[in-house]
């Protein structure tokens, strides 16, 4: 069973503690001597940091704060100070430093960029991601799920977050780069593999970039990877310019993009920003969906009401049994319970599980105000699971995302997408891939966790299950 404890509502809990004042500075309560070596050991137990942050709302309360080193942090748990950070004041922020670390292999792409040229590459790719294009991969979406699911046998068990994972890896790279390159995906997801499994905790590491060229084996295994990874994508690159047909895909439409605003010369892409930001789409576009997905599934067996559910709504819609058909985009509005299942997984547990930024300048947050240079930090994980929002917390229950329900929390009371001007670009694309998903699959099977396993959270870059996740499919 999932080991963490639902963190308390901070305000009713939480003690009152004094600002702590420095000069024109305005600290929130929390930790008064840098975080100091036992709360480390406590709390830092290797990948799960998620135990500091419950441990500082549940003393401190929304807005507590520590020193590391020379830097000052701030943990922030309300969703009004969560939008000043994100939306109203977020010009006076970057992104903090795990995330510019994650230049090593995502270049100057759309997670890793900052300011102007954000803003830019932001607009040449939005069209690629606007509703009426996406509505174009439904059909290859349903069509790769359908195929996975006449692969399994009932009784025969199977690892979920693997087959989630290869399912959704399938689907984006078949979304960036057409369909006829069956042989290319199974090398990049051959190096992605081996870049992974090096770049969770490269990322983790301070000035990673600074050691990257050491001769150590594991870091010689990923330089060699990220080469052979790039040069697919420059071939592929290379191959479409050449022909420079619309294939219909992601990467025809980062090609094609004109920044309208842009200066005629400048107004399209380098072939290294293109590689960029197709590294980053294809990154950012699997992992995440394979967990939420994973989760749902998870939910799903452990709360059988909803799963039956769902099914009925999936069953009157579609049909049953061999006069069914498959889902396609047009059912997406109908499937509306489905979809509430999808958002109350991501409520619990949200693939990004924490997002951070950096201060630019002095800050005014609330009553406090914190110098240049602060980092802050929220976890959807910690908030979505807040008392005051959410109560019984823990309890799985898609209700609470009917529109009443939704339109009486505040905005940034659930956020698995981000907010502001660098919300998920690829959202309306997850939130369809996971209702089809999980319809197709649904229309043919019902998952069961094999017994005796343990389940536990594993806060990497995204929220991953600790230990595989066997379950059993069985025919409905
Ligand atoms: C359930 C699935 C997903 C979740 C939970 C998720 C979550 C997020 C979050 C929280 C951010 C904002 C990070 C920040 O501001 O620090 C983000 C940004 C981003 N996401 Fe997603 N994402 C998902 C799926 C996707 C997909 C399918 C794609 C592409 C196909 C994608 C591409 C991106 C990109 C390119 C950015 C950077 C946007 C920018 O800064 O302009 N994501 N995502």
């Amino acid at each position: 069973m999932v080991s963490q404890a639902p963190p308390a509502s901070a305000s009713e809990t939480a003690p009152q503690r004094p600002i702590h004042s420095v000069g024109e500075f305005r600290f929130p309560p929390g930790l008064r001597r840098n975080l100091p070596a036992y709360l480390f050991t406590r709390f830092f137990r290797p990948g799960n940091p998620i135990l500091l942050f419950e441990h500082l709302v549940q003393t401190y309360g929304p807005v507590s704060h520590y020193k590391l080193g020379a830097s000052h942090i701030v943990f922030v748990n309300d969703p009004e100070l969560i939008r000043e950070i994100l939306v109203t004041q977020a010009p006076a922020f970057i992104k903090e430093r795990t995330q510019q670390r994650m230049k090593i292999l995502l270049g100057e792409g759309l997670i890793t960029s900052e300011g102007d040229f954000h803003m830019r590459q932001r607009r040449i790719a939005a069209p690629a991601f606007h509703r009426q294009r996406i509505q174009g991969y439904a059909e290859m979406m349903v069509e790769r799920a359908a195929a996975m699911r006449d692969r399994w046998d009932p009784g025969e068990n199977f690892d979920m977050a693997a087959a989630m994972m290869e399912l959704t890896l399938a689907i984006v790279a078949r979304t960036l780069f057409a369909t006829d390159v069956t042989q290319e995906i199974r090398q990049i997801n051959d190096e992605v593999n081996v870049i992974m499994r090096l770049y969770n905790y490269l990322v983790a590491l301070p000035r990673a970039e600074s050691y990257l060229h050491l001769p150590v084996p594991g870091l010689i295994r990923f330089r060699k990877a990220r080469a052979r990874l790039d040069s697919i994508v420059y071939r592929m690159i290379a191959e479409r310019r050449a022909v420079n047909v619309d294939r219909g895909d992601l990467l025809s439409m980062l090609l094609a993009s004109r920044d309208e605003e842009g200066s005629a010369e400048q107004s399209s892409m380098s072939d290294r920003q293109l590689r960029d930001e197709v590294i980053t789409i294809f990154l950012a576009g699997y992992e995440t969906v394979a967990n939420a997905l994973t989760w749902t599934w998870y939910l799903l067996s452990q709360n059988p009401a909803a799963a039956e559910r769902m099914e009925q709504e999936i069953d009157a819609l579609l049909g049953k049994g061999e006069s069914a058909r498959l889902p396609a985009l047009q059912d997406i509005p109908q499937l509306r319970y489905t979809e509430m299942v999808f958002a109350e997984s991501m409520r619990l547990y949200p693939p990004a599980w924490a997002m951070g930024r950096q201060s630019t300048q002095a800050i005014e947050l609330g009553p406090y105000r914190l110098p240049a240079g602060t980092y802050f930090f929220f976890s959807q994980y910690i908030l979505h699971r807040s008392e005051e929002y959410y109560p019984d917390p823990l309890r799985f229950d898609p209700e609470r995302f009917t529109p009443e329900q939704k339109a009486a929390r505040p905005r940034f009371a659930y956020f698995p997408f981000g907010g502001g001007s660098r919300q998920c670009i690829g959202e309306a694309f997850a939130w369809m891939e996971g209702v089809l998903i999980l319809a197709t699959l649904s229309q043919r099977w019902r998952f069961r966790m094999v017994p005796g396993q343990t389940v536990d959270v594993q806060p990497k870059i995204t929220l991953r299950p600790k230990y595989p996740m066997r379950m059993l499919p069985e025919r409905r």
